[in-house]
């Protein structure tokens, strides 16, 4: 049997783990939690600079409260994602009026703080304070899944919860400060994304996917979502002498200012193509509808099959909006812009 888990992570720790962060000394709360929000979403590297400038500028929780905004906004720029700058302004503010100036040591009060989570909230108790409090943030959630070989994606509250369980099923009975710092650390700098250093983490012994040879599985990947899919007809409209009809496309969406023939949404209904014809002046000639096999085409965002429909018409058809509208061979559609799936399609159209 190993040792347990946190008895292995902190002899690592001290030998290997971050000692020097300016964070840890001192640990005060103010200090502590400065540094947790700023490390939300920040990696340690870019984020020392601006803890300690930002600490010359508002050295307490007090001088962080009394200034304005904009002085706030301007030491946090360059970091990125500002809600952080004026959810610690506020949480300055809340700290300073209703708990007197000094950083709330109930877990629950903490949480009720503005940018405040769980992991964060647990993260400042336990440096700050040496409480006994667990932190999920992303390092130690890949750490967890992969020492459980917890299935799922951590964003699913059933994975979430599963991972919350081990984090405080791990900790130890003292050394919390040092124990969150080392659990952060291992996954930022052994078990890593891509090239975890499996050979030499102390908690390699026991570590499930590590056994199993699955490593590279956890934590399992955000599922994608289905790409929607839509149909659309694609009206082959000829006149009496074989030209086809392009319309210039709308300057925006899909394909936007090229040539094509005419698109409607949805599904082929014959009387619905007819419509649009008469519509437009233009008067089909009932026996000369002929479908095409459809086509596939993947845009960004969605797939899209296009079912062909060829209509011959009268001639001559009036058409309104003439500057949108050309009647072309399809050697004369050659000079104009058209998208490249209906460029291809008229190049392989059987003739009239
Ligand atoms: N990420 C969040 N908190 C951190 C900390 N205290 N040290 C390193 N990375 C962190």
């Amino acid at each position: 049997m190993p040792a347990p888990f946190a008895e292995r992570l902190l002899a690592w720790f001290d030998i290997h783990g971050r000692h020097d962060l300016p964070w840890q000394h001192p640990r005060d709360p103010y200090r502590v939690w400065l540094a947790e929000v700023m490390l939300q979403q920040t990696q340690v590297t870019t984020v020392i600079p601006y803890f300690e400038r930002f600490l010359k500028r508002f050295p307490t929780v007090q001088s962080l409260a009394a200034a304005p905004l904009d002085d706030v906004l301007a030491q946090w720029a360059g970091l990125g994602y500002y809600a952080r700058a004026r959810n610690l302004h506020r949480c300055a503010q809340a700290v300073v009026d209703t708990h007197d100036g000094r950083f709330p040591r109930d877990f629950d009060a903490i949480v009720q703080l503005p940018g405040i989570g769980r992991s964060t909230a647990g993260a400042i108790l336990a440096q700050a304070y040496g409480e006994r409090h667990a932190i999920l943030d992303g390092n130690v959630r890949r750490v967890l899944a992969r020492h459980g070989a917890i299935d799922g994606w951590p964003g699913q509250p059933k994975v979430q919860a599963q991972l919350w369980t081990l984090s405080e099923r791990y900790l130890p009975q003292k050394r919390l400060a040092d124990y969150t710092q080392a659990i952060m650390d291992l996954g930022a700098t052994l078990c890593l994304a891509r090239a975890p250093q499996c050979l030499i983490c102390p908690v390699a012994a026991d570590c499930r996917a590590r056994t199993d040879g699955t490593v590279a599985r956890f934590p399992g990947p955000k599922p994608k979502r289905a790409r929607p899919s839509r149909e659309a007809r694609l009206l082959l409209i000829r006149n009496a002498q074989g030209a086809l009809l392009l319309e210039r496309r709308p300057p925006v969406g899909i394909w936007g200012s090229l040539w094509s023939p005419p698109v409607l949404d949805g599904a082929p209904a014959t009387d619905d193509e007819r419509l649009w014809c008469q519509q437009q002046g233009l008067s089909p000639l009932d026996a000369a509808t002929r479908a095409l096999p459809a086509v596939a085409h993947a845009f960004t965002h969605y797939d899209l099959t296009l079912h062909p429909l060829e209509l011959q018409v009268h001639e001559p058809g009036v058409l309104h909006e003439s500057g949108r509208w050309r009647w072309v061979t399809i050697p004369d559609s050659k000079s104009l812009g058209l998208p490249a799936p209906i460029r291809k399609l008229l190049d392989r159209l059987p003739p009239p």
